[in-house]
Protein backbone atom coordinates (compact mmCIF):
# COMPACT_ATOMS: atom_id res chain seq x y z
CA UNK A 1 0.00 0.00 0.00
CA UNK A 2 2.91 2.66 0.96
CA UNK A 3 4.58 1.74 -2.25
CA UNK A 4 1.40 2.11 -4.52
CA UNK A 5 0.91 5.64 -2.51
CA UNK A 6 3.92 7.58 -3.87
CA UNK A 7 4.74 7.60 -7.52
CA UNK A 8 8.52 7.15 -7.05
CA UNK A 9 8.19 3.35 -5.19
CA UNK A 10 5.24 3.04 -6.95
CA UNK A 11 6.91 3.27 -10.17
CA UNK A 12 9.89 0.72 -8.27
CA UNK A 13 7.53 -1.65 -7.07
CA UNK A 14 5.80 -1.78 -10.42
CA UNK A 15 9.08 -2.54 -12.39
CA UNK A 16 9.97 -5.33 -9.59
CA UNK A 17 6.70 -6.90 -10.79
CA UNK A 18 6.89 -6.69 -14.15
CA UNK A 19 10.80 -7.61 -14.42
CA UNK A 20 9.34 -11.02 -13.08
CA UNK A 21 6.87 -11.88 -16.04
CA UNK A 22 7.83 -14.53 -18.49
CA UNK A 23 9.31 -13.25 -21.33
CA UNK A 24 10.78 -10.22 -19.98
CA UNK A 25 14.85 -10.28 -20.73
CA UNK A 26 17.44 -7.86 -20.24
CA UNK A 27 17.12 -6.18 -23.55
CA UNK A 28 13.25 -5.53 -23.06
CA UNK A 29 13.96 -4.65 -19.42
CA UNK A 30 16.60 -2.00 -20.47
CA UNK A 31 13.67 -0.76 -23.20
CA UNK A 32 11.06 -0.13 -20.85
CA UNK A 33 13.21 1.73 -18.15
CA UNK A 34 12.63 -1.39 -16.05
CA UNK A 35 15.74 -1.46 -14.59
CA UNK A 36 17.15 -0.84 -10.94
CA UNK A 37 18.28 3.05 -11.31
CA UNK A 38 16.63 3.19 -14.42
CA UNK A 39 17.68 7.46 -14.88
CA UNK A 40 21.43 6.06 -14.91
CA UNK A 41 20.77 3.60 -17.47
CA UNK A 42 18.52 6.52 -19.63
CA UNK A 43 21.32 8.81 -19.33
CA UNK A 44 24.23 6.25 -20.48
CA UNK A 45 21.70 5.42 -23.44
CA UNK A 46 21.50 8.57 -24.38
CA UNK A 47 25.24 9.94 -24.24
CA UNK A 48 26.32 6.46 -26.29
CA UNK A 49 23.74 6.80 -28.86
CA UNK A 50 24.90 10.57 -29.11
CA UNK A 51 28.70 9.41 -28.96
CA UNK A 52 27.44 7.00 -31.78
CA UNK A 53 25.92 9.66 -33.93
CA UNK A 54 28.73 12.20 -33.76
CA UNK A 55 31.19 9.27 -35.01
CA UNK A 56 33.18 8.92 -30.41
CA UNK A 57 34.31 5.38 -30.57
CA UNK A 58 33.90 5.97 -26.39
CA UNK A 59 32.25 8.06 -23.71
CA UNK A 60 32.53 9.03 -20.08
CA UNK A 61 30.12 8.67 -17.48
CA UNK A 62 30.72 10.09 -14.25
CA UNK A 63 28.83 10.30 -10.82
CA UNK A 64 29.50 12.81 -8.57
CA UNK A 65 28.43 11.67 -4.77
CA UNK A 66 29.00 7.97 -4.54
CA UNK A 67 28.49 7.13 -0.48
CA UNK A 68 28.23 4.10 0.03
CA UNK A 69 28.61 3.17 -3.97
CA UNK A 70 25.38 1.08 -4.32
CA UNK A 71 24.85 4.01 -7.53
CA UNK A 72 28.44 3.86 -9.33
CA UNK A 73 28.07 0.14 -8.98
CA UNK A 74 25.02 0.41 -11.00
CA UNK A 75 25.83 3.44 -13.54
CA UNK A 76 29.02 0.49 -14.03
CA UNK A 77 26.40 -2.14 -14.70
CA UNK A 78 24.46 0.03 -17.17
CA UNK A 79 27.47 0.96 -18.94
CA UNK A 80 28.69 -2.60 -20.12
CA UNK A 81 24.95 -2.97 -21.35
CA UNK A 82 25.31 0.07 -23.33
CA UNK A 83 28.49 -0.44 -24.41
CA UNK A 84 27.92 -4.16 -25.81
CA UNK A 85 24.49 -2.88 -27.47
CA UNK A 86 25.99 0.05 -29.02
CA UNK A 87 29.65 -0.31 -29.48
CA UNK A 88 30.78 2.74 -28.13
CA UNK A 89 33.37 1.86 -24.85
CA UNK A 90 32.11 3.38 -21.86
CA UNK A 91 34.01 4.63 -19.15
CA UNK A 92 32.91 5.27 -15.29
CA UNK A 93 34.16 7.61 -13.15
CA UNK A 94 32.95 7.91 -9.29
CA UNK A 95 34.16 11.35 -7.45
CA UNK A 96 33.63 11.11 -3.75
CA UNK A 97 35.18 13.13 -0.09
CA UNK A 98 35.54 9.42 0.79
CA UNK A 99 35.11 10.88 4.66
CA UNK A 100 31.16 11.47 4.44
CA UNK A 101 30.08 14.55 3.53
CA UNK A 102 32.05 17.99 3.97
CA UNK A 103 30.85 20.40 6.66
CA UNK A 104 28.36 23.08 5.09
CA UNK A 105 29.71 26.04 3.86
CA UNK A 106 26.97 27.76 3.19
CA UNK A 107 23.04 28.22 4.41
CA UNK A 108 22.03 26.75 0.95
CA UNK A 109 23.93 23.94 1.48
CA UNK A 110 20.51 22.56 3.54
CA UNK A 111 22.30 22.32 6.53
CA UNK A 112 19.45 21.35 8.68
CA UNK A 113 19.72 18.14 6.37
CA UNK A 114 23.24 17.04 5.66
CA UNK A 115 25.10 16.68 8.63
CA UNK A 116 29.11 16.22 8.64
CA UNK A 117 30.03 12.42 8.12
CA UNK A 118 26.54 11.09 6.63
CA UNK A 119 27.07 8.65 4.12
CA UNK A 120 30.51 7.81 4.95
CA UNK A 121 32.39 5.43 2.36
CA UNK A 122 33.81 1.82 3.22
CA UNK A 123 36.54 2.09 0.87
CA UNK A 124 37.72 -1.24 0.60
CA UNK A 125 34.25 -2.93 0.11
CA UNK A 126 33.56 -0.86 -2.75
CA UNK A 127 37.04 -1.15 -4.17
CA UNK A 128 36.82 -4.75 -4.50
CA UNK A 129 33.76 -4.68 -6.50
CA UNK A 130 34.81 -1.63 -8.64
CA UNK A 131 36.64 -3.56 -11.66
CA UNK A 132 37.35 -1.05 -14.00
CA UNK A 133 35.84 2.09 -12.76
CA UNK A 134 37.37 4.62 -11.54
CA UNK A 135 37.06 6.47 -7.97
CA UNK A 136 38.55 9.63 -7.59
CA UNK A 137 38.85 10.21 -4.03
CA UNK A 138 39.10 13.68 -2.34
CA UNK A 139 37.51 16.91 -2.08
CA UNK A 140 36.45 17.94 -5.12
CA UNK A 141 37.55 21.53 -5.33
CA UNK A 142 40.82 19.68 -5.60
CA UNK A 143 39.83 16.38 -7.60
CA UNK A 144 37.95 17.88 -10.10
CA UNK A 145 40.89 20.41 -11.66
CA UNK A 146 43.00 17.96 -10.80
CA UNK A 147 41.50 15.14 -12.92
CA UNK A 148 40.40 17.48 -16.11
CA UNK A 149 43.53 18.58 -16.16
CA UNK A 150 46.00 15.17 -15.89
CA UNK A 151 42.91 13.19 -17.97
CA UNK A 152 43.16 15.09 -21.60
CA UNK A 153 43.94 12.15 -23.75
CA UNK A 154 41.51 9.95 -21.92
CA UNK A 155 38.71 12.45 -22.01
CA UNK A 156 39.35 13.59 -25.49
CA UNK A 157 38.94 10.02 -26.62
CA UNK A 158 35.69 9.59 -24.41
CA UNK A 159 34.21 12.76 -24.10
CA UNK A 160 31.93 13.40 -20.79
CA UNK A 161 27.91 12.47 -22.20
CA UNK A 162 26.41 11.99 -18.83
CA UNK A 163 26.80 13.07 -15.53
CA UNK A 164 25.02 12.14 -12.10
CA UNK A 165 24.83 15.21 -9.67
CA UNK A 166 24.49 13.57 -6.30
CA UNK A 167 26.59 15.78 -3.88
CA UNK A 168 23.70 17.59 -1.66
CA UNK A 169 24.85 20.39 -1.09
CA UNK A 170 24.71 24.07 -3.29
CA UNK A 171 28.75 24.36 -3.14
CA UNK A 172 29.97 21.36 -3.92
CA UNK A 173 27.08 21.01 -6.90
CA UNK A 174 29.04 24.29 -7.97
CA UNK A 175 32.38 23.20 -7.60
CA UNK A 176 31.17 20.11 -9.65
CA UNK A 177 29.74 22.30 -12.44
CA UNK A 178 34.21 23.15 -13.22
CA UNK A 179 32.91 20.38 -15.86
CA UNK A 180 31.19 22.69 -17.74
CA UNK A 181 33.13 25.74 -16.93
CA UNK A 182 36.00 25.27 -18.40
CA UNK A 183 36.38 27.09 -21.75
CA UNK A 184 37.61 24.37 -23.85
CA UNK A 185 35.42 21.56 -24.95
CA UNK A 186 37.32 18.33 -25.87
CA UNK A 187 36.48 16.88 -22.69
CA UNK A 188 32.60 16.80 -23.43
CA UNK A 189 30.20 15.44 -26.07
CA UNK A 190 28.15 19.18 -27.11
CA UNK A 191 25.40 17.63 -24.82
CA UNK A 192 25.54 16.02 -21.80
CA UNK A 193 22.88 14.50 -20.36
CA UNK A 194 22.55 15.18 -16.39
CA UNK A 195 20.48 13.60 -13.64
CA UNK A 196 20.26 15.99 -10.64
CA UNK A 197 19.23 13.92 -8.00
CA UNK A 198 18.70 16.22 -5.05
CA UNK A 199 15.81 18.55 -6.23
CA UNK A 200 12.57 17.14 -4.96
CA UNK A 201 11.51 18.38 -1.50
CA UNK A 202 13.95 21.84 -1.65
CA UNK A 203 13.07 25.11 -3.39
CA UNK A 204 14.60 26.78 -6.36
CA UNK A 205 16.71 29.08 -4.14
CA UNK A 206 18.92 26.25 -2.62
CA UNK A 207 20.88 23.50 -2.97
CA UNK A 208 21.50 21.78 -5.90
CA UNK A 209 18.64 24.37 -8.16
CA UNK A 210 20.23 27.24 -7.02
CA UNK A 211 23.44 26.00 -8.29
CA UNK A 212 22.01 25.77 -11.91
CA UNK A 213 20.59 28.35 -11.90
CA UNK A 214 24.02 30.16 -10.89
CA UNK A 215 25.65 28.50 -13.56
CA UNK A 216 22.99 29.60 -16.15
CA UNK A 217 23.03 32.98 -15.13
CA UNK A 218 26.60 33.30 -15.68
CA UNK A 219 26.91 31.02 -19.17
CA UNK A 220 24.10 32.18 -21.21
CA UNK A 221 26.02 29.98 -24.09
CA UNK A 222 26.00 26.99 -21.76
CA UNK A 223 22.91 26.51 -20.43
CA UNK A 224 21.71 23.33 -18.01
CA UNK A 225 18.13 23.04 -18.60
CA UNK A 226 15.46 20.73 -17.82
CA UNK A 227 14.16 18.30 -20.49
CA UNK A 228 11.08 19.52 -21.18
CA UNK A 229 7.47 16.70 -21.33
CA UNK A 230 10.39 13.82 -21.35
CA UNK A 231 7.93 11.98 -19.36
CA UNK A 232 5.63 11.67 -22.02
CA UNK A 233 7.70 9.77 -24.45
CA UNK A 234 9.60 7.67 -21.60
CA UNK A 235 7.84 4.26 -21.15
CA UNK A 236 5.64 4.25 -18.07
CA UNK A 237 6.48 7.84 -17.55
CA UNK A 238 8.44 7.87 -14.64
CA UNK A 239 8.43 10.35 -11.91
CA UNK A 240 12.78 10.82 -12.47
CA UNK A 241 12.19 11.60 -15.99
CA UNK A 242 11.15 15.66 -14.40
CA UNK A 243 14.80 15.20 -13.12
CA UNK A 244 17.06 15.26 -16.30
CA UNK A 245 18.63 17.68 -17.80
CA UNK A 246 20.99 18.23 -20.25
CA UNK A 247 23.86 20.81 -20.55
CA UNK A 248 23.79 22.48 -24.06
CA UNK A 249 27.23 23.90 -24.85
CA UNK A 250 26.10 25.91 -27.70
CA UNK A 251 29.23 27.09 -28.76
CA UNK A 252 30.92 23.47 -29.26
CA UNK A 253 32.28 23.33 -32.28
CA UNK A 254 30.06 19.81 -32.91
CA UNK A 255 26.84 21.58 -31.84
CA UNK A 256 25.27 21.85 -35.28
CA UNK A 257 26.45 18.46 -36.42
CA UNK A 258 23.54 16.29 -37.17
CA UNK A 259 22.61 13.21 -35.14
CA UNK A 260 21.86 10.97 -37.98
CA UNK A 261 19.16 8.68 -36.70
CA UNK A 262 17.95 11.00 -34.06
CA UNK A 263 14.60 11.92 -35.40
CA UNK A 264 12.80 10.88 -38.69
CA UNK A 265 13.43 12.80 -41.47
CA UNK A 266 10.26 13.12 -43.19
CA UNK A 267 6.41 13.61 -42.75
CA UNK A 268 4.33 12.67 -44.98
CA UNK A 269 1.12 14.03 -45.77
CA UNK A 270 -1.23 10.75 -44.44
CA UNK A 271 -2.96 9.11 -47.52
C1 LIG B 1 23.90 11.47 -0.92
S1 LIG B 1 25.54 10.97 -1.01
C2 LIG B 1 25.68 10.21 -2.61
C3 LIG B 1 24.83 8.97 -2.76
C4 LIG B 1 25.16 8.11 -3.96
N1 LIG B 1 25.08 8.83 -5.20
C5 LIG B 1 24.23 6.91 -4.04
O1 LIG B 1 23.44 6.87 -4.98
O2 LIG B 1 24.29 6.03 -3.20
C6 LIG B 1 26.43 12.48 -1.22
C7 LIG B 1 27.93 12.30 -1.29
O3 LIG B 1 28.51 13.51 -1.78
C8 LIG B 1 29.82 13.58 -1.28
N2 LIG B 1 30.29 14.99 -1.31
C9 LIG B 1 29.58 16.09 -0.98
N3 LIG B 1 30.35 17.19 -1.14
C10 LIG B 1 31.55 16.77 -1.59
C11 LIG B 1 32.76 17.43 -1.97
N4 LIG B 1 32.89 18.76 -1.89
N5 LIG B 1 33.79 16.69 -2.44
C12 LIG B 1 33.67 15.34 -2.54
N6 LIG B 1 32.54 14.64 -2.19
C13 LIG B 1 31.52 15.36 -1.72
C14 LIG B 1 29.74 13.04 0.14
O4 LIG B 1 30.97 12.48 0.51
C15 LIG B 1 28.60 11.98 0.02
O5 LIG B 1 29.11 10.69 -0.01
Amino acid sequence: MWDWSKSGTRDAARNRLLRRLPGIGTATAYRFGLVERAHYAYGVRRATESAARLGHRGVTVMEFGVAGGNGLLLLAEHARHYAAATGVAVRVVGFDGGVGMPPAKDPRDLPYLFGPGFYAMDHARLRARLGETDLVLGDLDRTLPDYLDTHTRELRDHPVGFVALDLDHYTSTTTALELFRRPDHGHLLPRVTCYLDDLPGTVEQIGEAAAIADFNAAHPARPIGRVLGLRAFTPFDPPWADQIYVHHRLDHPDYPTLETGATGNQLPLTP
